[in-house]
């Protein structure tokens, strides 16, 4: 039987990673140049550093790719790219490379969607079963994704300002961690206790949105008021305490959305779905739903990643939606 073999790129944000991906589950190769470190001394990620670094690399990682997966050209199907959500400059890199290696190679091209490549990260566990629910979470979305079936794709809650990622990496920097801050104050919130509740932002609204600003401005306001008056905070419980309150309203909304929509599937995905905090939480609230199965992207795959982008093209690929050299960034693409 024929093998289908995606190659996929992903350079939305501070990543640039291009894969091999076999019949839209198999990981023949996944190479990931990351950028953090350039992006450390500004704080968080500067878009014309992240452009830069993506053209300097992009070369590199797709002749990676194709030799760690023992593969030419020839052997390929198709070429898949982010072509949005992210910042534009950066998409642009890898939409450029994607449809220059198509044009020559005369492949066919697959637009994927940044966020539904998260969802497809979850491909590499198991086959994905519908209907399902994803939460999303990553530093630049939160949102409940309910999918009736296979490339069919509903926003049923998202955050109204803040991402939860973007929360994490915003409190951080009150609390000296250079960013990304989220693998760092999860760590550091296993060390200590919630001592001092936090709000819980529409934890109880009948909605499925999220909000994460009112959060992160009690938690700076508690860190500057105590610098003021010369007192020192506890770090671990800042640090729990603040991810008990991140992670109280994703459980909780999770939870209240499951029972509007049952669902085969319920998928973690996106950065912050590396949380233990929230992996934990959540597998713990999932004991309630005894028909939804819990499927949480592999730690490796929760961050950005090409391989993701090639499980996702995967089904994009079986379902014919191509794009042409006509193809452009979508900084704001929306499901
Ligand atoms: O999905 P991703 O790699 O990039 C976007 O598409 O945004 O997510 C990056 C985000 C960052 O905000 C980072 O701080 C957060 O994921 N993150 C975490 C953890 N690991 C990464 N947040 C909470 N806990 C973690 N363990
Ligand atoms: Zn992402």
């Amino acid at each position: 039987e024929k093998r289908n073999l995606i190659l996929s790129f992903e350079s939305s944000c501070d990543e640039t990673s291009v894969a091999v991906i076999e019949n839209g589950d198999t990981i023949l190769s996944n190479v990931v140049a990351t950028q953090i470190k350039s992006h450390q001394r500004f704080g968080g990620v500067v878009p014309e550093v992240a452009s830069r670094h993506h053209i300097e690399v992009v070369t590199r990682c797709f002749e990676a790719a194709l030799a760690e997966a023992n593969v030419t050209y020839d052997d390929l199907d198709a070429v898949a790219v982010t072509y949005g959500p992210g910042l534009v400059g950066a998409l642009l890199v890898g939409v450029s490379a994607a449809k220059t290696l198509a044009y020559v190679h005369h492949l066919p091209l697959i637009p994927v969607n940044h966020m539904m490549g998260h969802i497809y990260a979850a491909r590499f566990v198991q086959p994905i079963e519908f209907p399902a629910m994803a939460l999303l979470v990553s530093g630049g979305h939160t949102e409940l994704v309910y999918m009736p079936a296979e490339n069919q794709f509903e926003i049923i809650g998202e955050t109204r300002d803040d991402a939860a990622g973007e929360a994490y990496d915003k409190i951080g920097r009150v609390m000296g961690i250079s960013y990304p801050a989220g693998g760092p104050v999860d760590q550091l919130a296993h060390t200590g206790q919630d001592t001092f509740h936090f709000p819980r932002a529409m934890d109880n609204e009948a909605n499925f949105d999220f909000s994460f600003s009112g959060l992160k401005s009690a938690f700076i306001n508690t860190v500057h008021h105590a610098d003021q008056i010369g007192e020192s905070l506890n770090q671990a419980d800042l640090a729990a305490s603040f991810q008990a309150a991140v992670v109280d309203v994703l459980v909780d909304k999770t939870s209240r959305a499951l029972k509007k929509y049952p669902v085969k599937q319920l998928i973690l995905a996106g950065g912050v779905a590396a949380n233990r905090g929230l992996r934990d939480r959540l597998t713990q609230m999932m004991a309630q739903f005894q028909s939804t199965d819990l499927v949480l992207a592999p730690l490796k795959l929760c961050g950005d990643n090409g391989a993701m982008i090639g499980a996702a093209g995967y089904v994009r690929y079986q379902h014919g939606d191509f794009g042409d050299a006509s193809l452009n960034a979508e900084p704001s693409l929306e499901f």
